[in-house]
């Protein structure tokens, strides 16, 4: 005999948490859903027509709840206090200071939660561990809320990660390939992961909802980001072959990928992969190996890190050498800053890298995208700490309003995010070729181009795993 929830409290109204919680309350009307976070601003956008993130199908989903069962609130206190499962959906960024640094996540905003949630029950919490955390971390919320618990108050805590990915989250959501719940394997732990499921199943099937030991299911989420991140490193290494001796890189994914031992996806090439997990959970994995002593399991998993740095650099290389071997005061129009489409999120995006290398280049650059902010943008190319870092930064960087502007007067047009309206199908490329100095080049950095009808128009097409002219064409060198 298990609890029925209730009510759900959700620390932490940011990408994970939002858009989970959200859904959790469309599909149980019945259960009272408050997601609260300390900022009060996020605040203050969920309970607005302009949500905080752009997610396709988000606002239909706010909509449908907030209100009714769904609320958004800065009252992180009583909404803890009122709770019967309290997921924690709080920020765990790479340390930048101490030990691990460039490597273990700070805990210190999950520690922090913890112990507010142990300072103010007083009634019994099932506490769902649902930021992506080293391994054990569940252990240590559960020494911190057993030993700060009010007297007969009883907490269990749960591993419950969340796989969905920014840009598709909501249908990932809503048709999840499965949900993982951790619990200890004991009759309490079981009859908490058995409410959660509860949960899920009001629109997961039962047989998609599978419980294992809590470590496991921490480990899984880390393994499973880390497998992904792997096949796009791999892939990526093979793109340097391709452009080294004349395969396609389109071609070899498509015919690996009918493997159904390897399968089609994710396995495009890119100009490196970005986004707010996986470089930071392999440097996790890469530091729990560490403290291991597991020196080769680690120096495994950072080979797809280092493999993904490669990339960004490899193809900035190959953008100046196209460009006569210097950038110095050349116009280099970037389409695309966020680190995927559909997202306006910015987090580890590779355009960032290749805009600090074009700048080191002394190019002068414009930078175009259909929903990053113009402030996320700048805040994203200062170095933290440098006072002049701005007016500098903006003599050699601009934010264009459309793609058509960024490539006005561009002696270059360089694609990092696939945004379906960067395809040639979508833009007047002969109206950007007209606009351009010439020599005017094109390099994609994810192939969505359609290199014959470029060229046609009188572009030099540079693209991520295909030879380049050079290869192409010996008389070009
Ligand atoms: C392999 C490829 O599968 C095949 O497509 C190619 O044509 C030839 O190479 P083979 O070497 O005969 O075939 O056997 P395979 O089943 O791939 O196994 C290779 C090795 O990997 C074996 O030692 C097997 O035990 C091991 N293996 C396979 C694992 O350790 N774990 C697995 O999950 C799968
Ligand atoms: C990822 C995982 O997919 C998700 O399950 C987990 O919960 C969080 O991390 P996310 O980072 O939001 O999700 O997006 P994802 O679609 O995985 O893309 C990550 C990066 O890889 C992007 O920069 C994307 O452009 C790149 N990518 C993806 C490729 O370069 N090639 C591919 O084939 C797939
Ligand atoms: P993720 O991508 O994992 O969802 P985000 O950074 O988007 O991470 O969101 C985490 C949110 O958690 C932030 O909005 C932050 O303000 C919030 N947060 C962190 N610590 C606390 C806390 N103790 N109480 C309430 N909110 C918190």
């Amino acid at each position: 005999p298990h609890k029925k929830i209730k009510k759900i409290c959700c620390i932490g109204a940011g990408y994970v948490g939002g858009p989970t919680c959200s859904v959790i309350a469309m599909k149980n009307p019945n259960v009272q859903v408050t997601i609260v976070d300390l900022n009060a601003q996020r605040i203050e956008s969920w309970n607005s027509d302009e949500l905080p993130i752009y997610e396709p199908g988000l606002d239909e989903v706010v909509k449908e709840s907030r209100g009714r069962n769904l609320f958004f609130s800065t009252g992180v206190d009583q909404a803890i206090i009122e709770a019967d499962l309290i997921f924690v959906s709080v920020n765990t960024p790479t340390k930048y200071t101490g030990i691990g640094a460039g490597y273990a996540a700070d805990l210190g905003y999950v520690e922090a939660a913890t112990r507010q949630i142990a300072w103010l029950a007083t009634s019994d919490k099932i506490v769902v561990e649902k930021s992506t955390v080293p391994c054990r971390t569940a252990q240590s919320m559960r020494v911190i809320l057993e030993a700060n618990a009010k007297p007969g108050v009883r907490f269990d805590i749960l591993s419950n990660p969340e796989f969905l990915a920014e840009g598709t989250a909501i249908s990932d959501l809503i048709k999840p390939d499965r949900v993982l719940i951790g619990s200890l394997d004991t009759e309490e732990g079981r009859a908490a992961a058995a409410s959660l499921a509860d949960i899920y199943a009001s629109w997961v099937p039962r047989g998609q909802i599978i419980t294992m030991n809590v470590w496991s299911s921490e480990l899984s989420k880390l393994a499973a980001n880390a497998f992904l991140a792997q096949r796009i490193s791999s892939i990526n290494a093979l793109s340097a072959i391709c452009e080294a001796t004349g395969a396609d890189i389109d071609e070899v994914s498509y015919a690996c990928g009918l493997d159904s031992r390897i399968g089609p996806k994710f396995l495009k090439a890119s100009v490196g992969f970005g986004g707010s997990c996986f470089q930071k959970d392999i440097l996790n994995l890469v530091y729990l190996s560490e403290s291991l002593h597991l020196p080769e399991v680690a120096q495994y998993w950072r080979q797809v890190v280092d493999m993904n740095e490669y990339q960004k650099r490899r193809f900035t290389n190959r953008i100046i050498s196209s460009l006569f071997n210097t950038l110095t005061g050349k116009k280099i129009a970037i389409f695309g800053f966020a680190f995927k489409k559909d997202t306006g999120d910015t987090r580890e995006s590779p355009a960032i890298t290749l805009v600090k290398y074009f700048r080191a280049e002394k190019a002068l650059v414009s930078i175009y995208d259909p929903k990053v902010e113009e402030s996320q943008i700048w805040m994203d190319l200062c170095e933290p700490g440098i006072v002049d870092d701005l007016p500098a930064l903006q003599k050699q960087v601009s934010i264009a309003a459309s793609a058509y502007q960024a490539a006005e007067k561009a002696d270059a047009v360089v694609i990092c995010t696939e945004w379906e309206e960067f395809k040639d199908t979508r833009l007047d490329y002969e109206q950007i070729y007209d606009g351009m100095k010439k020599p005017a080049f094109i390099f994609d950095g994810r192939l969505v181009l359609n290199e014959k009808r470029l060229k046609k128009i009188g572009f030099k097409v540079e693209t991520i795993g295909r030879p380049g002219e050079s290869l192409r064409n010996p008389e070009f060198e």
